[in-house]
């Protein structure tokens, strides 16, 4: 909800400070500035300045050190919104505000995803078609030979895109789709020496969003020939970083958990054998944002990568992305086969619902992935060895299951269960993630809010608020910048929530602020301005409750922290209790 800059400016302008701040608190002029006690704390002398000097309409505080505009003002006295705050003063001065719009810069980008995806369609279409005819003969019978019924090539909607490098353009040009959004689309190359289509004679499989809406596609060669997959390129409607295959179905799924799998034909496999909750990344390593997706649908991850060491180190770096997000994980062992499309072949559904039901827990996991490494012969490194099992081990925040893991590894390892047990506990204690007034006063929520959980919280609040201005109203009343503890988000909040507060959004100015370069790329990162395309609009708004629960519990907890006084205590406990059921979008839960 933005108002153009030159209704606020308007607005501002026709409420003199003087007269504004005058109404409320006794001024009195000395030279060209005015003085009064301050409103906003206590004092005998006045300390509270007021200044209307042409363009510098502000107050300031020299005992509070606090100042602003006449529109802060109002928002901290009246304790208003800045919505409010400004609708006060457009009411003291006579002045009707124009109904709320969304930007046209918005809604232009829009309506490009709009046609990007329209182009997607158009094109998914022709695919199918082509495999189906004469032409994809020979597509649709590697597909055949590849153990696929029809129900699942329409289904997955698989196609087939010609061998002729321009096919697919002229078609789209025979449909009136301008070059413009052609090329927006990533499918093709559009030059004006030379203008070719970005795949050809290869099997298609269009990507969906979780609204089944194709964002993009994977072409494979049939038989041999490199590169063996080639993926759309990211666009306006495609983030790689964010896309799972196969999670538009996947998320229909009423288990408790997601099969997360290295490829399209894995997750094609798998569903075809009624594994309907396998989802994909898209070549490439599973990122924190691929971790924050899967959290929305469940709290549950089997991974299930290629057995080879490939796949296994794949699954080590997945583990703690997906355990920084709260998911807690599972790792199937395929071997002696390659990956689930294979054993599936082998084995068929029994055999791989075996894989599923002795999938082993993540931390077990890494802990035999460990053991090549260390030589358990010699007295040092084995002593290492108990030291890292141990630290591994400290991760379980459940007291029962990281007491039932330390009696699983002791034994497997010969390793005294005492020792262990004691290492593993000294080291819990100590974890960061784990606060130290924990036992004592426990909150919900707070269990699972480890630093990088938070982390994660902070950064995609932000991100939401710089991609989505019309938030600020709704997450302001719970959340300001001092909520933001942890680096760079601190820093980032304060020039984000100040450039909100004055409906300036500006996020390379909060960028280039940084000097070290490595540091910009991380605030860019953050206020990263891609559109979400594939959250529904309800999952959204939860989890951004969610991060805004988390944020201000943190926040409330460290205030606990260093707070003396016990009745600033207990009003503080009280607001950490009202924050755990707070719902900023007003929803009925
Ligand atoms: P099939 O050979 O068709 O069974 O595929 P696969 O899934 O067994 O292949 P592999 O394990 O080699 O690759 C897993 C995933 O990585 C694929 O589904 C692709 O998404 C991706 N991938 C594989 N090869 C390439 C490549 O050459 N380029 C790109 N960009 N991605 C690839
Ligand atoms: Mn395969």
């Amino acid at each position: 909800m933005f108002y153009p800059q030159e209704v606020i400016d308007q607005v501002i302008d026709a409420n003199n400070i003087v007269d504004v701040i005058g109404s409320y608190v006794k001024l009195q002029k000395k030279g060209s500035t005015y003085f009064g006690l301050c409103p906003f704390h206590n004092e005998k002398t006045p300390s509270f300045s007021v200044t209307d000097n042409g363009a510098k309409q502000m107050y300031y505080c020299f005992g509070c050190h606090k100042g602003g505009s006449v529109l802060t003002f109002i928002m901290k006295y009246e304790n208003a919104s800045y919505l409010e705050a400004l609708k006060m003063l457009a009411d003291r001065a006579g002045i009707a505000l124009p109904k709320p719009d969304i930007s046209r810069e918005e809604s232009a980008r829009a309506k490009r995803r709009e046609a990007i995806l329209e182009v997607n369609r158009e094109a998914a279409k022709y695919f199918y078609h082509l495999l189906k005819s004469e032409r994809g003969e020979r597509a649709y019978k590697y597909l055949k030979d590849r153990g696929l019924t029809d129900e699942t090539i329409t289904g997955f909607g698989l196609g087939y895109s010609d061998k002729y490098r321009d096919d697919l353009y002229r078609y789209m040009k025979s449909k009136n789709f301008s070059d413009d959004v052609l090329k927006a689309s990533g499918l093709f190359s559009i030059k004006e020496t030379d203008t070719h289509d970005y795949f050809w004679n290869r099997v298609m499989f269009p990507i969906m969003d979780v609204r089944s809406k194709v964002v993009a596609f994977g072409g494979r060669v049939m038989g041999d020939g490199e590169p063996k997959y080639l993926n759309s390129p990211e666009t306006e409607c495609f983030n790689k970083r964010k896309t799972l295959y196969g999670l538009h179905v996947a998320k229909r799924h009423k288990g408790k958990e997601l099969i997360l799998c290295e490829g399209y034909m894995d997750v094609i496999s798998l569903h075809q054998a009624g594994f309907t909750n396998a989802v994909a990344s898209l070549g490439t390593a599973l990122t924190d944002g691929h971790a924050g997706i899967l959290r929305r649908y469940t709290q549950n991850v089997i991974i299930s990568y290629d057995s080879d060491t490939a796949g296994q180190d794949a699954a080590l770096r997945a583990i703690p992305k997906l355990r920084d997000a709260g998911i807690s994980v599972k790792v199937a062992d395929l071997s002696p086969h390659k990956d689930p499309d294979e054993l599936i072949k082998a084995e068929g559904t029994e055999g791989y619902k075996e894989r599923l039901k002795n999938a082993m827990n993540s931390v077990l996991f890494e802990i035999h992935c460990m053991v090549p490494a260390y030589d358990l012969t010699d007295p040092d490194e084995s002593t290492r060895f108990f030291n890292e099992v141990a630290k591994r081990l400290s991760y379980f925040t459940d007291g029962m299951e990281q007491d039932n893991y330390v009696r699983a590894v002791s034994k497997e390892f010969g390793i005294d269960y005492t020792l262990l047990k004691e290492k593993t506990k000294k080291l819990a204690l100590s974890n960061d993630n784990i606060p130290k007034y924990e036992p004592v006063r426990p909150l919900p929520l707070k269990k699972d809010v480890n630093s990088k959980a938070l982390l994660t919280c902070q950064k995609m609040l932000l991100s939401y608020l710089a991609q989505d201005p019309s938030l600020y109203d709704k997450v302001s009343q719970v959340i300001d910048e001092h909520d933001f503890t942890l680096p760079p988000c601190d820093g980032i909040a304060v020039m984000l929530f100040e450039q909100l507060r004055r409906r300036k959004l500006d996020p390379v100015s909060i960028i280039s602020s940084f000097e070290e370069p490595e540091m910009q790329e991380e605030a860019a990162a953050v206020l990263d301005l891609r559109t979400d395309n594939e959250i529904e609009a309800d999952e959204r708004e939860k989890l951004i409750n969610e991060c805004v629960i988390r944020i201000k519990t943190n926040s409330i907890d460290k205030q606990m922290e260093s707070e003396q006084d016990l009745s600033r205590m207990v009003e503080l406990k009280r607001a950490a209790e009202k924050i755990q059921k707070i719902d900023i979008f007003g929803r009925s839960i």
